[in-house]
């Protein structure tokens, strides 16, 4: 769908909205849910009387395809992934791992799953899941990865592994199905999105994929800047070797370091892959691997130590860094690529040297100060308030 069609539609319905007031201009109350259902729900949630719109207005620099937004599963969504009683022992919720003030990540190195257990690995923020197509794209291995280790093809496999870890959420399936026959607001918001009260468990992770898919950051300083570089030059060209208007010489500066060094696996412009099929890489944290990485689901691989390549979208806000939550700081990411990268045998070619060892970039301290002032224009201050992505629940 194009933008003029959205465009079309948010019309329709401000439409249908403005229709609701009567003739002296009062306000009738828009009765989406039937009455008695909206009261019920009320006394635990709090969701607007007309669901929000999931829809989002792309910078147009972004290249745009069809997404499913609809809202009565993307509200469905968000009670789901912000709901306690999905985990085994009531305790954690989607939203204990991916808090939104910090671009849906967690603080910690590890995170804190049911019963006392902690996660393997960092949890990855989810403030791009949104932007994944471009990142990743799609076309280029028939899905879109997730997880460190890529292993998971779509939100919906990704969110069924999640609810069945024993140091997660250590659900079954069937358990999530029955808890949530059990709780009297779904039966209403599964009638909206489904016609039906929930039936199947497929449907639980549909609209958890449909709300966990609409999360959607770009509306960061980074954006408005190539957004605006596109106005004024008719297209995108030639971006990497131009200063941005609206940033500062040591936002520039940054920048400029960030597309000699980092760009070749983190992307450019829309930060999307540069090489199709640049999903993964080795980027030198050990020499030794405790974890696996993509070998761990497909052995006898050749990918040893290889993760995923993050999006860096929001990252001031997303540390610890890396699969082990090892770097606490940004501070602490540019001293490892500056002078730590490690001998791994895997160790991706864009940091290695023309003879193959690790490359030294050395940055000086003005360089490094630079390179986080950039980092830091990833930030999308709106995404992290944004109520449609906020805390449904009573507390
Ligand atoms: C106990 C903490 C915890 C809980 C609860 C949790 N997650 Fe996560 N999440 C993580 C960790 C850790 C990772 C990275 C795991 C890995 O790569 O093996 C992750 C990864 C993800 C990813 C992959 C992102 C990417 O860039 O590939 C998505 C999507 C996600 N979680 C969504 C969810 C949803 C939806 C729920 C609820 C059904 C949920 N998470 C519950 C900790 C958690
Ligand atoms: C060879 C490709 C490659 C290059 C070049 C590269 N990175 Fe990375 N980057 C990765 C991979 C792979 C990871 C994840 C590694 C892991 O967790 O073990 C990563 C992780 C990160 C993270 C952590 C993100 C998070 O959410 O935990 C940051 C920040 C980062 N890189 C910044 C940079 C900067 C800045 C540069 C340039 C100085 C750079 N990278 C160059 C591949 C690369």
């Amino acid at each position: 769908m194009n933008k003029g069609k959205y465009f079309f539609l948010s019309m329709l319905f401000l439409l249908v909205l403005a229709s609701c007031k009567n003739k002296d201009g009062v306000e009738i109350e828009y009765d989406y849910y039937p009455k008695e259902d909206y009261q019920m729900m009320s006394q635990y949630l709090e969701i607007p009387e007309v669901p929000f719109t999931y829809e989002n207005r792309f910078p147009d620099y972004y290249s745009t395809f069809p997404r499913t937004y609809d809202r009565d599963l993307a509200t469905l969504g968000r009670v789901l992934f912000y709901d306690k009683n999905l985990s085994d022992d009531r305790t954690i919720s989607c939203a204990s791992c991916h808090k939104q003030e910090i671009a849906f990540s967690d603080d910690r190195a590890l995170s804190d799953g049911v019963n006392g257990r902690k996660t393997a690995r960092n949890s990855l923020a989810l403030g791009s899941v949104f932007n994944f197509q471009e990142y990743y794209g799609s076309a280029i291995i028939g899905r879109i990865p997730f997880f460190w280790d890529n292993r998971a093809a779509s939100v919906q496999e990704q969110s069924r592994a999640t609810l069945g870890n024993p140091d997660e959420m250590n659900m079954e399936m069937h358990e999530v199905l029955a808890r949530v026959q059990d709780l009297p607001y779904y039966e209403p918001l599964f009638k909206m999105a489904y016609g039906n009260g929930p039936q199947n468990e497929n449907e639980v992770l549909d609209a958890i994929g449909v709300f966990v898919n609409s999360l959607g950051s770009f509306n960061s300083r980074y954006d408005q800047e190539v957004d605006k570089y596109m106005e004024q030059n008719g297209s995108l060209a030639n971006i990497e070797n131009a200063s941005l208007s609206g940033f500062n010489a040591q936002e520039n500066m940054g920048r400029e370091l960030f597309v000699a060094n980092c760009s070749s696996c983190h992307g450019n412009i829309e930060q999307a892959a540069p090489t199709p099929g640049l999903i993964q890489a080795n980027n030198g944290l050990q020499v030794e691997y405790e974890d696996d990485g993509v070998a761990n689901f497909e052995p006898g691989s050749q990918n040893v130590a290889m993760f995923k390549v993050p999006t860096l979208r929001n990252v001031a806000l997303t540390g610890p860094y890396m699969h082990n939550g090892s770097l606490a700081t940004l501070e602490d990411v540019i001293e490892h690529y500056s002078n730590s990268i490690a001998p791994h045998p895997n160790l991706s070619a864009e940091l290695k040297t023309p003879t193959g060892q690790p490359k030294q970039m050395n940055f000086d301290q003005e360089e490094k100060e630079a390179l986080i002032a950039f980092l830091k224009t990833y930030t999308d201050d709106e995404f992290l308030t944004d109520e449609r992505y906020a805390d449904p629940f009573k507390q």
